[in-house]
């Protein structure tokens, strides 16, 4: 009977979840008129990955230097920020005591603080609206420190760190953080907006 009792309790609960997961999941985004805003879109992996939403149907915001006003514009003209991917980014090598202090400061700027300044723009929008996506570009750098990689490497890792933090804090949008190869752009685009 006691036995009973608990196995109907545990479908009882399954089915609450069931019911409330719309309720606490994030919605599923679809890309075909959504609004994707895309730092470092000039070249590289920004660029291919802005190429692959847009033929998905995606409306496309590029920033890259010099085109901030832009996306004010496209801010305007295409609505709120349905997916933001950071992934402007810069590099350089060295051996730690080769290089200068400034060259630390400049890589998290760049690749950290950018990605903070673009993410914190976006949020508050994304969650009055339940929904969104933001996308980090790490590195395999940013998984383990790589030998001449001390200034480029910490900035992966605290973007990693980011997106943790970030997924925890918000639920109902995701973020995701992993890595890119050109010939699996297709199921990465999939992987992040489902
Ligand atoms: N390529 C790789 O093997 C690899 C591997 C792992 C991770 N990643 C990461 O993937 C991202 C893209 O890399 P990529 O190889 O495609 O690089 P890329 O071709 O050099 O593109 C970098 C992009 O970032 C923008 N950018 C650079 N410095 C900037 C700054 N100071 N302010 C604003 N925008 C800036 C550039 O735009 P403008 O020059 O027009 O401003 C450009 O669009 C980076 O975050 C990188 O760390 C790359």
């Amino acid at each position: 009977m006691l036995l009973l009792l608990a196995a109907a309790c545990v479908v009882a609960f399954v089915l609450l979840l069931y019911m409330v997961s719309p309720l606490i999941s994030p919605k599923p985004l679809k890309l075909p008129g959504a609004h994707v805003v895309v730092t470092g879109g000039s070249s590289g992996i920004g660029k291919c990955v802005a190429i692959e939403c847009y033929k998905q149907g995606a409306f496309i915001t590029l920033i890259a230097r010099n085109e901030v006003t832009f996306y004010m514009y496209a801010q305007e003209k295409l609505g709120p920020v349905d997916m933001l991917i950071n992934c402007a980014g810069t590099s350089t090598t060295g051996k730690f005591e080769d290089l200068e202090v400034s060259c630390f400061e400049r890589l998290m700027a760049v690749n950290y603080l950018g990605s903070v300044y673009a993410s914190h723009a976006v949020i508050a929008t994304m969650k009055e609206r339940r929904m969104g996506r933001i996308v980090f570009v790490s590195s395999q750098a940013g998984q383990v420190g790589l030998f001449g990689y001390t200034a480029y490497s910490p900035t992966k890792f605290a973007l990693r760190g980011l997106a943790e933090a970030l997924q925890m804090e918000n639920q109902l949008i995701l973020s995701y953080v992993g890595s890119f190869s050109y010939s699996r752009r297709k199921k990465t685009m999939k992987t992040i907006v489902n």
